[in-house]
C-alpha cells in the first residue's frame, strides 16, 4: 500500500460522498488504513448504497452523515474530497436520470465550495464519457460517441459536466484536480439488485439457476475487479509525489465475453444453466481501457485479479449476503428494462 502524502500540513480532513456505496465503502476501508487522517466523513444519502456497508467499522474519525452531496453543509472545510455519489448502474440511474444528474453535477458544485485552498477534489468519473465508442481500446484523448439526449445521456453528461467543472476550475482557480475514468467494476458488496451482468448471474445462480444472456453473449466488457481498482485509486487519489490532474482510465483491459462468464459461473455453481433472450437494443458490442498512461502515472499498478478467481470471491461475498431484499429500480420507470438488458454498457 502506497504511503500518503498529506497535504503539507497537519493532519488531513477527508470527505467521501457516496462512501456507503459498493465502490465507497472500499476506499473509506483503504482510507481508515491511513496514519495520518484527522477525520473522515461519509456523506451518503443512502439511494444505492447502506448504511450497513459500514457497520462492521469501529474507529472514532469515521462519521457517517446521511444527507445529499448537492446541499451537504458542514462547520469547517475538507483538504481532501472525493466525489462518488451517483448510481454506476444503468438500471439505477436510469430509474432517476434527474436524480442522476443532481447527485453528479450540484453534488461536484457543492462539494467544490468545500474545499479547502490547496486541497484535492478526487472524482470518480466513468469510461461512460467515451459514449458508444468508435475507437477500441479508448484512450484518454478519445473524445467519445455520446448521445447527448439518449436514455444514458443523465449519467454520461452528468459525468461530462462535472470533469469540465473540475477542469476548469483548476485552469481559473489552480483546484487541485484528480479525475479517475473507471471502467466496468465488481466485486463484494454490489448489491443483489445492482442490474449488471455479474451481480444478475450470482444472484440467478443463487435462485432460480437460471442465468439469462442477452443475444448469443459474445459482446465482450472488461471487468476489474474492486480490489485492482481500488488499488489504483488510492495510489492516485492520494500520492503527493503525482503530478497529474487526469482524465486517467482506469480498470482491467482483459476483454471477455458475457458468454465465457455466464458459463464460468455455471462452472462453479452446480445445477445452473444458460438461456438467451433477446438482445438488448444498442447493447455495445465491447469496451475496453487503454491502460497505458496508467501503467505510467502509477508505477507498479496492475490489475492483477483475473475474472474467475474475481468472480469466485463474489459469488462467496454473495452467498452471505443471501435474504437481501431486492428493490427493482426499474419497476418505478417501466419501459427501461429493455434498454438496460443484463450489464448494459461497462460504466
Ligand atoms: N461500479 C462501476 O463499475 C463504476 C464504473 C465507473 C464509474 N463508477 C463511479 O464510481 C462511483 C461509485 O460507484 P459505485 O459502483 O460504488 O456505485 P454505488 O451506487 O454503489 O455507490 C454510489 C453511492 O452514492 C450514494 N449517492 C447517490 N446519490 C447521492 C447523492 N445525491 N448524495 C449523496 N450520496 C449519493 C449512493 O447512496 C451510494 O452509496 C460513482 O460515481 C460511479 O459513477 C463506478
Amino acid at each position: 500500500m502506497p504511503s500518503p502524502g498529506g497535504r503539507g500540513s497537519g493532519m488531513p480532513d477527508v470527505l467521501v460522498a457516496g462512501g456507503c456505496g459498493f465502490i465507497g465503502s472500499h476506499l473509506v476501508r483503504r482510507l481508515l488504513q491511513r496514519s495520518d487522517l484527522a477525520r473522515l466523513v461519509v456523506v451518503d444519502n443512502l439511494w444505492t448504497g447502506r448504511e450497513g456497508n459500514l457497520s462492521d467499522i469501529a474507529d472514532e474519525r469515521l462519521e457517517i452523515r446521511v444527507s445529499d452531496a448537492e446541499t451537504f453543509s458542514d462547520s469547517s472545510k475538507f483538504d481532501e474530497i472525493l466525489h462518488l455519489a451517483s448510481p454506476a448502474s444503468p438500471a439505477w440511474y436510469m430509474a432517476d436520470p434527474i436524480r442522476t444528474i443532481r447527485a453528479n453535477v450540484l453534488g461536484g458544485l457543492n462539494l467544490l465550495q468545500l474545499l479547502k485552498p490547496g486541497g484535492r477534489f478526487c472524482f470518480t468519473s466513468t469510461s461512460e464519457v467515451y459514449g458508444d465508442p468508435l475507437v477500441s481500446p479508448q484512450p484518454e484523448h478519445y473524445r467519445g460517441s455520446v448521445d447527448c439526449t439518449g436514455p444514458r445521456s443523465s449519467y454520461d453528461e452528468g459525468k461530462r459536466c462535472v470533469e469540465s467543472m473540475l477542469f476548469e476550475s483548476r485552469r481559473v482557480s489552480g483546484t487541485n484536480i484528480r479525475v479517475a475514468r473507471l471502467f466496468n467494476v465488481f466485486g463484494p458488496y454490489t448489491r443483489a439488485d445492482d442490474g449488471r451482468a455479474i451481480s444478475n448471474f450470482l444472484n440467478q445462480a443463487l435462485t432460480t439457476g437460471v442465468l439469462t444472456v442477452y443475444g448469443d453473449g459474445l459482446q465482450t466488457r472488461s471487468w476489474g475487479y474492486v480490489d485492482d481498482i481500488v488499488d489504483a485509486l488510492e495510489r492516485y487519489f492520494w500520492l503527493d509525489a503525482i503530478d497529474y490532474p487526469g482524465p486517467l482510465n482506469i480498470g482491467n483491459d482483459r476483454e471477455v465475453s458475457v458468454l465465457e462468464v455466464a458459463e464460468y459461473i455455471c462452472s462453479i455453481v452446480p445445477g445452473c444453466r444458460i438461456e438467451f433472450a433477446a438482445p438488448v437494443p444498442q447493447d455495445p458490442t465491447n469496451r475496453r481501457p487503454d491502460l497505458s498512461l496508467a501503467r505510467s502515472v502509477l508505477p507498479g499498478w496492475i490489475a492483477r485479479t483475473g475474472y474467475e478467481e474475481g468472480v469466485t470471491l463474489t459469488l462467496e461475498w454473495f452467498q452471505t449476503q443471501r435474504g437481501q431484499s431486492l428493490q427493482d429500480p426499474l419497476l418505478k420507470r417501466p419501459g427501461t428494462a429493455a434498454l438496460v438488458g443484463q450489464d448494459a454498457r461497462a460504466t
